[in-house]
């Protein structure tokens, strides 16, 4: 196994009486992916909120590379190389992809009041740093972030995070919204970042995106890490099972056909 680049001891975290997180202890390793499952409201966006400097833990500590550190701000964990991807990729689809690219390190020609941004070159490094993702269908870097597809905005918000040197890319639920072939592509991408050496942090509700990109897994039940296992330690039904809070998926249904059985067939309507 490679070193930790990130390690969480004894975290908890609470907001005024609300405990969210207990005791959480995981190691993030850098060429890995740690996939984060549980439940809706299991507290997997507020740990990675933690590692992006969005919160703080109320108790416990953070490591880097086996030293604690503070990480108060979302800028003061990019700095430390903690790369955090949205759902949507988070970027801007008013922009070109060069632009977008190079939010807030504008690369620039000319010197004082000619300087202009450089959009040639930023085009070239953006197209560049994609097709390196193989996503070969972007070549040309003044097309608007808007028009990709959700799977194209996935990936160049990775691409961008990796050339701009994270260590860490944290992806919450990157592949939810995506269909089969996007998705597909996404893990793909996933598998690529964690082959250049990065650690890999990644959020999914589903099983198989989960086991096509783990090495490690950590399920989180109502705060605490319930389950912690490597990849081929579990079966697909049982980390299914332990996704759905531990219950197994057969009392779920059997619940949902007695419920029907006794409501003229009707399921039961989803949760608010
Ligand atoms: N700022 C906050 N103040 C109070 N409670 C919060 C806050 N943020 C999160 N929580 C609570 O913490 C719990 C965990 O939320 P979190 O968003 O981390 O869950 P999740 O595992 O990401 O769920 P999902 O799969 O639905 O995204 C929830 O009960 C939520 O209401
Ligand atoms: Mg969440």
């Amino acid at each position: 196994m490679t070193a930790s680049i990130v390690s969480l001891k004894g975290v908890n975290k609470s907001f005024g009486p609300i405990d969210v997180l207990h005791d959480i202890n995981l190691e993030v390793r850098a060429g890995e992916v740690l996939c984060l499952l549980g439940d809706n409201g299991a507290g997997k966006s507020t740990l990675i909120r933690l590692l992006s400097g969005v919160h703080q833990p109320t108790s416990g500590e953070i490591l880097m590379d086996g030293a604690p550190v503070r990480l108060t701000t979302p800028r003061e964990a990019a700095d430390r190389g903690i790369a955090t991807v949205h759902q949507f990729g988070g970027t801007f689809p008013l922009m070109s992809i060069g632009r977008s690219f190079f939010v807030g390190v504008e690369p620039t020609k000319g010197w004082g009041p000619f300087k202009v941004f450089d959009r040639k070159f930023a085009n070239e490094v953006a197209v560049k740093a994609v097709q390196s993702f193989g996503i070969t269908r972007i070549t040309d870097g003044d097309r608007l972030v808007g028009g990709l597809s959700g799977g194209e905005r996935q990936s160049l918000a990775i691409a961008r995070a990796v050339h701009f040197g994270a260590r860490v890319l944290i992806l919450d639920e990157p592949t939810a919204a995506l269909g089969v072939k996007q998705a597909a592509h996404v893990l793909r991408i996933v598998n690529e970042a964690k082959r250049r050496g990065l650690a890999v942090v990644f959020i999914t509700h589903q099983v198989m995106h989960a086991m096509a990109v783990g090495d490690h897994f950590a399920v989180l039940i109502r705060g605490a890490v319930a389950s912690d296992f490597r990849k081929g330690e579990k079966t697909r039904e049982e980390i299914t099972d332990l996704m759905a809070g531990g219950e197994t998926m057969a009392t779920l249904e059997a619940s949902i056909e007695g419920y029907m059985a006794s409501h003229d067939g009707h399921p039961p309507s989803p949760a608010h």
